[in-house]
């Protein structure tokens, strides 16, 4: 059955210009971000997707593990982008699956910043990217995407509070098939456009529901309290702190959580 995911994604008709060009399907794999980095060093094209039924060893950001159980869609794409482009590859990545689910299920998933997908208040996407730089060229980037779609968060204790589930947020099941073409879809025009130096950020500002929220900020020494007022031109996030200050946050190593005061 499993085989079919992508052999009934293509049957539906992908008409992409890069991404999934190419596309590798593993049952079982560590993590497609291993895969695909392994063949963006064998110098494998870009639009290489990755794409796997179970992962051994998902990896979220900031370390942390990602989920990865049979029913779901867990991927990687293979970029080469410009290094001007590169910082709007997470930043396209969620417009593109909040589109996709959108298309696919009627609902309005919101974006939290900087790249969790959100609906009905839980999680049910992460978005992780990873890059190698040589001086000032890109080498290559790997975005994942991991989307539950059938995972039952609630009896998994780490995330139950958090994290949810696509067919429980909607009420029925969704098509992986339509989704991941959807989203493939999507990836692919939002890429070609941020190459052409077309910005995906005005677009994911309007998706993200932290704007305007009281957080809290926590980063790996420092924590901060404040307004999240807007994000700049990389998709980073301006923080009012109570003090009248404004400060930026980077995604990297900053965790976000709603101000509960
Ligand atoms: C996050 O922490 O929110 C990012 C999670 C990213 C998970 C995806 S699943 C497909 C790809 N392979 C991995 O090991 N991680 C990413």
């Amino acid at each position: 059955m499993s085989g079919n995911l992508v052999s009934a994604t293509l049957r539906g008709g992908l008409f992409t210009r890069i991404v999934g060009k190419r596309l590798l399907f593993f049952q079982e794999i560590v993590s497609t971000m291993n895969e695909a980095t392994q063949q963006a060093k064998s110098g494998a094209d870009e639009g290489t997707v990755v794409i796997a039924e179970v992962q051994t060893a998902g990896r979220g950001r900031q370390g942390r593990s990602w989920i990865s159980r049979e029913g779901n869609l867990y991927l990687s794409i293979l970029f080469r982008p410009t290094l001007d482009a590169l910082p709007m590859i997470g930043i396209l990545a969620g417009v593109a699956t909040v589109r996709a689910i959108r298309t696919t299920t009627g609902s309005d998933p919101r974006i939290k910043w900087p790249n969790d997908v959100m609906l009905g208040g839980k999680k049910i996407c992460g978005i992780l990217v990873e890059s190698v730089v040589q001086g000032d060229t890109v080498a290559f980037a790997v975005l994942g995407i991991g989307i539950n779609i059938n995972l039952d968060t609630e009896s998994l204790e780490d995330i139950g509070d958090f994290a949810g589930s696509l067919n429980a947020a909607v009420g029925h099941p969704v098509s992986r098939e339509d989704l991941l073409r959807q989203l493939l879809h999507n990836l692919d025009g939002l890429y070609l456009q941020a190459m052409q130096g077309q910005s995906p950020l005005p677009k994911w500002r309007t998706m993200l529901e932290t704007l305007g929220q009281r957080v809290r900020a926590r980063g790996s020494s420092e924590s901060y309290i404040g307004l999240a007022e807007d994000v700049d031109e990389l998709g980073n996030l301006q923080l009012r702190l109570d003090s009248g200050q404004m400060i930026t946050l980077t995604a990297g190593d900053i965790s976000l959580s709603h101000d509960k005061q």
